[in-house]
């Protein structure tokens, strides 16, 4: 889960890579580190803790080449300290990896006692065996070709040698790895943010493709040195939306994105005029959807709770079976996935790799795939049958927020799609429902009002000892993803809980010191859920709710209540999760934290 960036070209390889690593950042922040061609050889700068360290160190660095390579890291393998902070050099030859080495333990074994390593890491091995190979073989590729079948588990490596100044050569299996063809240059990294400001012409290499750079040209090959042919696509990315306009935090300008970022995920599947609904560009026949008989959601953290809100929608609107698993169990517990499944996998950067390992084994099965990402040509929508968009722009904030509610609303779409299809909507529902998601946007405006409400609230409720999360049927989802926010934001405990599930043991926890944020939006499930509210708060509970504008009951037991438009049901989960992102983005900043990379985290877990 690091960023690598590597460049070959006529500009300072220092900038290019340090910009590069900027838009990487998100990958990881243990550590950053380059090796930039200097006076024949590749001078390494590390430097433990974020970029800037970095920077800092590098603004009196000179460098005489125009070749170089660079990292951003999470630490998996040992400590995140400046020892083992990539890159990694063995007799001059320099390496970046992304990923894990599993078996590093048996080939640190073969390397024999007489190797000596500098860190702790798996990754340095992989430049001792270049290094090894490089003493007999003519090239840097035909060294990386010798080293690659030795390697087991998922790695994107960059690498240079001293002695092969003219060469770069980059390889993976399993994270993501993009080749930019700009003019006159080639600039290689983990993500394409990374190389827009520099081309929009990118390959995208599969795994055990090898990418031999030489000068300003590029050849890519199979893992056996058989040239490949790929072809050079257009990316049709902007890269001017990764700016902070005036909001303290990437987040905080992501809260507030997201009506729009709602509007520009239903946009291309709903007539504005007939308020009909059909998914478009999914790349499956209009026919396919009434033929499935049981949906599968698969994803991790925020997208796995958009999924587990998608279950709601579909097998009330469509009456179709759906069974909703967090990629890294469904990947080992060997489900059963009757013919006519579908599977929707989603993921907001589509390289998260537990989801992608469930995605390659739906598919092993021969189960349709139809993903729901962000990142347009990531992996995982590269590998569906079927693509939806979230449209949600480039989300920075490692807590997932305008790709969490863009997704609802494509569920939303998917649902109702079903259901037509199904012939179990009427088009008056279909309608109903359409006009409901048009006129979503316009009401989270209004919910984010209730910044203020937070931002002068942080103080006091960041005294509290815990949270807890409470809701039914769709707001159940959106309770737990409330306490994932606050969690990985403010570093408390937190918890979400079925509403109905207290008395079974959660209500224990409850006391003063305990805020109870409750989730009662109008619905069928109100009066249930008011009950629920009655028991938390006879036992102490400080209740925050958030319920629909007007309900009296509901803010007269309560501490604080937080008001949502009336709307339907199948929009309340977006109006909800917007005052519950602030809440923890409040508390967080009150509390000092990282907001926008919190500790311990990164954006896009390429590992298992
Ligand atoms: C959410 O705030 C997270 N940081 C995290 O749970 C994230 O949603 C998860 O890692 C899945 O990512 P993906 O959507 O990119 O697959």
């Amino acid at each position: 889960m690091c960023g690598i960036v590597g460049y070959y070209g006529p500009q300072n390889p220092k900038d290019i890579i340090v910009n590069g690593l900027k838009c990487l950042e998100y990958r990881g922040y243990d550590s950053a580190g380059v090796a930039i061609f200097n006076k024949g050889e590749f001078k390494r700068v590390r430097a433990e803790g974020k970029l800037s360290v970095l920077q800092g160190k590098l603004e009196s660095e000179e460098f005489d080449g125009h070749i170089g390579i660079g990292h951003t890291r999470w630490a998996t393998h040992g400590a995140p300290v400046e020892r083992n902070a990539h890159p990694h050099t063995v007799a001059g030859v320099s390496i970046v990896h992304n990923g894990i080495i599993e078996n590093y333990m048996q080939l640190r074994e073969d390397l024999g006692e007489g190797t000596k390593f500098e860190s702790e890491t798996d990754s340095e091995l992989v430049a001792h065996y270049i290094a090894q190979e490089l003493k007999s073989e003519p090239s840097l590729l035909s060294a990386v070709l010798k080293v690659l079948p030795k390697l087991h588990g998922a790695y994107s490596i960059l690498v240079v040698s001293k002695d092969h100044p003219d060469e770069m050569v980059a390889f993976k299996n399993g994270p993501p790895l993009i080749v930019g063809v700009a003019a006159g240059a080639i600039i290689i990294a983990s993500d394409i943010q990374a190389i827009m400001p520099h081309t929009k012409k990118a390959v995208y290499l599969d795994d055990l493709e090898v990418v031999q750079v030489k000068g300003e040209s590029f050849k890519i090959f199979n893992s056996k040195g058989v040239p490949v042919d790929k072809a050079v696509t257009t990316v049709d990315w902007t890269t001017d939306q990764a700016q902070k306009d005036g909001y303290p935090h990437f987040m905080l300008k992501e809260i507030y994105e997201q009506p729009r970022a709602v509007a520009k995920a239903i946009a291309p599947h709903i007539n504005t005029s007939t308020h009909e609904v059909a998914l478009k560009d999914v790349g499956l026949p209009d026919a396919y959807w009434a033929t499935v008989e049981r949906v599968f959601i698969v994803a991790c953290g925020t997208s796995f709770y958009a999924g587990s809100v998608g279950k709601y929608l579909i097998e009330e609107l469509a009456r179709v079976p759906v069974e909703i698993d967090v990629a890294s169990e469904f990947r080992y517990r060997n489900p059963v996935v009757p013919k006519n499944s579908l599977a929707i996998i989603i993921s907001q950067s589509g390289e998260t790799a537990d989801t992608l390992a469930a995605l390659r084994q739906l598919k092993q099965m021969g189960v349709t795939c139809v993903s729901i990402c962000n990142v347009k040509n990531s992996t995982i929508d590269r590998e569906t049958n079927g693509h939806l968009y979230m449209n949600s722009g480039v989300e920075i904030g490692v807590a997932s927020t305008k790709a969490f509610t863009s997704t609802l609303a494509i569920l939303n779409l998917v649902a109702l799609q079903m259901a037509k299809a199904k012939k179990v909507l009427t088009s008056e529902n279909e309608h109903l429902y359409a006009k409901a998601l048009l006129a979503a946007p316009a009401q989270m405006e209004t919910v984010l009002a209730c910044d203020k409400f937070f931002a002068d609230a942080a103080n006091t409720l960041k005294e509290y000892r815990g949270f807890l999360y409470m809701g039914r049927g769709v707001s159940y989802p959106i309770a737990l993803e409330g306490a994932l926010k606050m969690k990985e934001l403010a570093y408390m405990h937190a918890e979400g809980y079925a509403a109905g599930e207290m008395k079974h043991g959660p209500l224990a926890l409850i006391d003063k010191r305990m805020a109870v944020v409750m989730l009662a939006p109008s619905d069928s499930l109100y009066e249930k859920t008011l009950s629920n509210l009655e028991e938390a708060k006879a036992r102490g509970g400080e209740i925050i709710s958030v319920g629909t504008l007007g309900n009296e009951r509901l803010k007269s037991l309560s501490k604080h209540y937080l008001t949502l438009p009336q709307a339907n049901w199948t929009i309340n989960p977006i109006l909800e999760a917007i005052p519950l992102q602030l809440l923890a983005y409040h508390v967080a900043s009150a509390l000092g934290n990282d907001v926008d990379q919190p500790r311990n985290l990164a954006k896009s877990v390429t590992v298992e």
